[in-house]
């Protein structure tokens, strides 16, 4: 069964966009300060397509069902300072496609200053469509849609967060990369994560059932922005779309999905102590920058785990490093800076 789904797996239509495989390092420093869990790194900030991320993997497939669909234009949204955003409008740009951007700014007003992600999306030729709408942006999105048709394009829309069955395969992917990397595989305790539109957890959780290495490792994701009660059945249906994608009859519960809702701190991108301490923690020990809105609440949570023995010295926890970096221009007074 698992050999079919591989197989199904495989002839997804996908575009290389990635650097892949990322590296994995240890973080030597960082774990003797901690008291001695031995933590490692796996670099998803190195994917590359305009500073890396998670996206980057999601999109391959998502471009690959783009493109086999004939779109002309790719149309997402995201928050002000959106990774997803960003990586999207990198793959139009690559794949010669034309990319619109919904993001939120209070009162459609843009930013006085283009900063970070806001950045790098303008440099990227994206067209910017403020909206004060929320998450996940449906109206503004339809909006746009209608008028790309009406012009006679034929858009694409790139699910929020790049969050759906397709675009998941790429942690599918993701982790059989992970399970044929490296010995410390074998004799990881845990993987630990920023986990937010469910995408990158439901793959990580579908890839390790495909490749027979469910149950090894905890594969622990700290949530960023929303309570279990909401994220754990987003991910859960994912994996449940996920695998009738690929053609195979396994159904999961809520309860295959390890997810950690203690770290969502004052809300979504606003950066606390806990945040500021883990991203200069990991600058200053190591030389690796986190975000502030993402991979700093994750890597916080962590810290904060592994002070209340959750995770003891001599175990070896892997920090799955999603991205987000370029985020972090844009938050010099939020980081005391
Ligand atoms: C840097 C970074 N890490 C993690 C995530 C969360 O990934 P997912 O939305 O697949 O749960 C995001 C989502 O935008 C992100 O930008």
């Amino acid at each position: 069964m698992t050999t079919n789904a591989i197989h199904t797996l495989e002839s997804l239509p996908r575009v290389q966009l990635a650097h892949l495989p990322t590296p994995i390092e240890p973080l030597p420093n960082l774990s003797k300060y901690l008291g001695g869990v031995e933590l490692w790194i796996k670099r998803d900030d190195q994917t590359g397509l305009a500073t890396g991320g998670n996206k980057a993997r999601k999109l391959e497939y998502l471009l690959g069902e783009a493109r086999k669909v004939g779109a002309d234009s790719l149309i997402t949204a995201g928050s002000t300072q959106s990774n997803h955003a960003r990586q999207t409008a990198a793959a139009a740009a690559r794949c010669g496609l034309e990319c619109h951007l919904a993001l939120y700014a209070p009162d459609s007003q843009p930013p006085d200053q283009p900063e970070g992600n806001i950045l790098l999306d303008l440099l990227l030729g994206a067209t910017i469509h403020w909206t004060d709408e929320h998450a996940p942006y449906r109206q503004t999105i339809r909006h746009i849609e209608e008028k790309l048709k009406a012009a006679g394009r034929r858009p694409y829309v790139v699910p929020y967060g790049g969050s759906s069955p397709i675009g998941m395969m790429g942690y599918v992917t993701a982790m059989q990369e992970l399970i044929n990397q490296s010995e410390l595989v074998g004799v990881l305790d845990a993987v630990v994560f920023a986990s937010s539109s469910g995408g990158t957890q439901a793959g990580m959780i579908l890839g390790s059932y495909l490749t027979g290495w469910s149950g090894k490792a905890r594969l622990l994701g700290i949530s960023v922005d929303e309570r279990e009660a909401t994220i754990g059945p987003r991910i859960s249906n994912l994996i449940n779309q996920g695998a009738q994608t690929l053609g195979l009859d396994w159904w999961v519960n809520d309860d295959v999905v390890d997810i950690n809702d203690d770290y969502l701190g004052g809300g979504y991108a606003i950066v606390g102590d806990a945040e500021r301490e883990a991203i200069k923690l990991l600058a200053q020990h190591e030389g690796i920058l986190v975000d502030p809105v993402y991979t700093g609440r994750a890597l916080a949570g962590l810290i904060d785990l592994i002070r209340r023995n959750e995770f003891k010295p001599g175990q070896k926890v892997l920090f799955w490093h999603t991205g987000g970096t370029a985020a972090l221009f844009a938050f010099g007074n939020e980081l005391g800076m």
